[in-house]
């Protein structure tokens, strides 16, 4: 049987959503290490996959890694609106988290996650063209290390304002909403 069948106290559900993205971050199998993040600015709305690099529970923030050339951070210095989706096909769960981004770039906060970071996790940082720039033909991209932090290393931080978790089952759909304005204390709506 699912866990998650088991779930009949709402806020034992921020607790196994805390579980299910404290284990993201941490085990690349996961089906919560990579999620969709959607941002949009006055005209447009973008989706991508990211990977999950740090989910904090008690001061309900999570974090993701990109480069600051990208398209996405040009949509977030004009709107800081985020939404960040996870499905696991395996636990039947949906979690879609809204918040504001903060963006951390050439920081303390990022000299002391790059310092923790493999090489080969470095090496995207220092590639000789842009994200999303026209090139004639992908062998043109090359990357070039070196000792430093790459200034392009940049750290989103989403500041989670609301949750709402589904899990679907055929023996009862159960849907649940947190708000920061309530201190995310949980209440059930229908699915
Ligand atoms: C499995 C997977 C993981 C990815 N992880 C990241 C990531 O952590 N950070 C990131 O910036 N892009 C990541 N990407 C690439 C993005 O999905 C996207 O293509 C890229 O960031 C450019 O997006 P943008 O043009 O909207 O800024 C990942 C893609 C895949 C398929």
């Amino acid at each position: 049987m699912n866990p998650n069948e088991n779930l009949n106290d709402v806020n034992e559900i921020l607790e196994s959503i805390n579980r299910v993205l404290s284990r993201g971050v941490k085990d690349r199998h996961s089906d919560y290490h990579t999620f969709s993040v959607a941002t949009s600015d006055a005209n447009l709305v973008n989706n991508r996959t990211v990977v999950l690099r740090e989910f904090n529970h008690d001061k309900k923030y999570l974090c993701y890694h990109t480069n600051f050339s990208s398209e996405k951070i040009s949509e977030l210095k004009k709107n800081n609106n985020i939404a960040c989706l996870f499905y696991s096909k395996k636990d039947k769960i949906q979690i879609r988290i809204n918040g504001k981004a903060q963006i951390n770039n050439n920081n303390q906060l990022c000299e002391q996650k790059w310092k923790a970071m493999s090489d080969l996790s470095k090496l995207c940082y220092f590639q000789n063209h842009n994200p999303g720039r026209k090139i004639a033909n992908p062998n043109e991209v090359k990357q070039s290390p070196n000792d430093s932090m790459s200034k392009l290393f940049t750290i989103i931080n989403v500041d989670i304002e609301k949750i709402d978790w589904l899990y679907l089952s055929r023996h009862g759909h159960k849907r649940a909403f947190f708000l920061k304005k309530n201190n995310f204390d949980g209440y059930w709506v229908a699915p």
